[in-house]
């Protein structure tokens, strides 16, 4: 972990909006849902390029703090300079945000007051073809967010069986064709650059009836198995909440039905006092709730900033809030 602080960085004053800069998805919504408040110590475990950190320091002006993970250090680079008007207000960490309760333990926050998750990949490394995450334009087969693993996608598409290859792409990419795509990688094997790979796939794969490229799914495929997202999420969530000061809130945005399910699953049981299985008559699992739900169903972009930004089309906003002890 390579902490980063922005104490040394001279800049003007904070204040206005961040003028040039695009917005992040559903970014007001997120500022409104944690309502930052002075003091009060907010984590950002997704920092990407700042934009939704920029808001929570802002409302939480003059005395807020923020903590701002990425796995992708060229990311912390950009929110460092976006963020600098904030001056010594937030420090940037390079790790996972499956460490989140042992980062705070080191800076001895006993808690936080708000925590985002803006999942997924952000539009600079999407824009990036060297980081290999589109089919859009050629780029190696990548997809690390963080560029210090060792595991990339030529690895998965080159070394896996035909099996497994089917597999990971039914099971990560949801993609009905994944025997025949992965029949096909399989066969015009090595394939090393991301066009390469669309090009196989877009060969071999029949007509869909949805407007999606018919790579989509199996890049997404690869994406979430090179980074373990699903994983990390799984993990991430209880040490949020862990985290979390009573009263505090999670939001989290996700840009897939199997991200969002894990998040609207963990959320539906942690809102629950008891989680026996319905057909049992009396309950014995002891659990208690420890969140109440903020919004019922997930909030997504309007039209305008569907409009604005085509990638939020996809996004869903869960928010929830720590209980207080009764
Ligand atoms: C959608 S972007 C976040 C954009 C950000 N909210 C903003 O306002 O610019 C998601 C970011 O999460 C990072 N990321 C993905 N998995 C991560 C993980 N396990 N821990 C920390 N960061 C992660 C990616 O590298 C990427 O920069």
């Amino acid at each position: 972990m390579h902490p980063t602080t922005s104490r040394s960085v001279e800049v003007s004053q904070p204040g206005g909006k961040p003028r040039t800069h695009h917005l992040p998805v559903l970014y007001h919504q997120i500022i409104h849902a944690l309502r930052p408040k002075s003091p009060g110590n907010y984590l950002d475990a997704t920092i990407g390029a700042g934009g939704h950190a920029w808001g929570i320091l802002d409302a939480c002006s003059p005395d807020g703090h923020l903590l701002g993970l990425d796995l992708d250090p060229s990311a912390l680079e950009l929110a460092k300079n976006r963020l600098a008007p904030f001056k010594d207000r937030f420090i940037l960490v390079n790790a996972s945000y499956t460490a989140i309760k042992e980062l705070l333990d080191k800076m001895n926050w006993v808690s936080v007051d708000g925590i985002v998750f803006d999942l997924g990949v952000s539009s600079m490394q999407l824009d990036n073809p060297d980081r290999g995450f589109s089919f859009q334009a050629g780029g190696p087969l990548d997809m690390r967010f963080n560029p210090g693993q060792d595991l990339k996608a030529a690895d998965l598409v080159n070394q896996l069986s035909e099996n497994e290859l089917a597999s990971l792409i039914w099971k990560y990419g949801e993609e009905p064709n994944s025997r025949r795509i992965a029949r096909a990688i399989y066969s015009a094997r090595p394939i090393t650059s991301t066009v390469e790979l669309a090009e196989v796939i877009m060969l071999n794969v029949r007509k869909q009836k949805t407007h999606i490229h018919p790579a989509t799914r199996t890049f997404q495929a690869l994406r979430i198995a090179v980074n373990q997202e699903l994983q990390s999420i799984e993990e991430a969530l209880p040490e949020a909440v862990s985290v979390l000061a009573p009263g505090g809130r999670l939001a989290v945005i996700s840009f897939h039905s199997l991200e969002d399910r894990i998040v609207k699953q963990f959320f539906r049981q942690e809102c629950r006092d008891c989680i026996c299985p319905p057909a049992q008559p009396m309950c014995n699992c002891g659990h208690q709730a420890t969140l109440q739900e903020i919004v019922h169903r997930p909030i997504m972009a309007s039209e305008e900033e569907i409009k604005e930004n085509p990638r939020a089309r996809s996004a869903r906003l869960r928010i929830v809030e720590k209980r207080k002890l009764a």
